[in-house]
């Protein structure tokens, strides 16, 4: 009898018996995130309203449904299987969430991830590995992964967690990219416009997006666009990215 494949026991184990086959000739097959976990990972993950979500492998479009009607996500889902694009598509359009959720047929190797807050995965160590470069050359500081039950090598977690669902436990690694982006001044000093004047009242080439997004109590997302304005305006005059 010959070796079995490597890959075979990254898989957990359990979920061997609900694997699809077709599932097989692809990187990794489909194997659903519990509900409750599903919502385990968004939590951790602090999705807020209008932030942008990609779920790499989206399979049946669960965790991108969950973080668009439950936590007001921009949310897209990457799926290579045409069948399970479909079927996840139609139901966002059922449940009338086309205008916040979107699901991509295409390999998550080659969809841009620049403009995401929040990445959520459940693939594979090996596949994890692969896909590091690509999310570190991406994604911006500050943007959080949450990983559920295989680790991305090499990367220092922020939590890690054990949720227990019904007969298995499931281990949530969260992980925020490090380095900053940092607005620096720019020769112009008044603003009119006041959530701009307060964004611009912190800008003093130190403070990063993240530091000034908590300070206000809003999103990077949204201390981003005002810094667009800003520096539009000549109150910014570029936005420095340390990593
Ligand atoms: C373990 S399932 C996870 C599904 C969903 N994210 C969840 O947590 O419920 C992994 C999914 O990744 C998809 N997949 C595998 N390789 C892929 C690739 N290269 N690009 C996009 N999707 C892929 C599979 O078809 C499968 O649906």
């Amino acid at each position: 009898m010959g070796q079995p494949p490597p890959w075979l026991w990254d898989l957990p184990l359990v979920d061997l018996y609900s694997v699809d086959i077709i599932g097989f000739m692809y990187d990794v097959p489909f194997v659903a995130t519990p509900e409750v976990v599903v919502r385990r990972m968004l939590q951790l993950a602090r999705v807020r309203p209008g932030e942008v979500l990609y779920d790499l492998g989206s399979g049946d479009g669960r965790i991108v449904i969950a973080a668009a009607k439950e936590f007001g996500a921009r949310a897209f889902g990457v799926e290579i299987r045409k069948d399970l694009y479909e079927q996840s598509t139609a139901r966002i359009k059922d449940l009338g969430l086309s205008d916040k959720a979107a699901i991509i047929n295409a390999s998550f190797y080659e969809v841009p991830l620049t403009d995401a807050d929040v990445i959520t995965m459940y693939l594979l160590t090996t596949v994890n590995e692969r896909l590091k470069p690509k999310l570190e050359k991406e994604l911006r500081p500050a943007t959080r992964v949450v990983t559920h039950d295989f680790e991305v090598p090499g990367w220092r977690p922020v939590v890690v967690e054990e949720v227990y669902e019904e007969w298995r436990s499931h281990k949530l690694y969260l992980y925020k990219i490090p380095g900053k982006e940092i607005p620096i001044p720019g020769k112009v000093r008044a603003v009119e416009d006041r959530w701009l004047g307060q964004v611009a009242q912190h800008i003093d080439g130190a403070a990063s997006l993240e530091e000034i997004a908590t300070k206000l109590g809003v999103t990077i997302r949204q201390v981003r666009e005002a810094l667009e304005e800003l520096r539009k305006l000549g109150v910014v005059e570029e936005v420095k990215i340390i990593k």
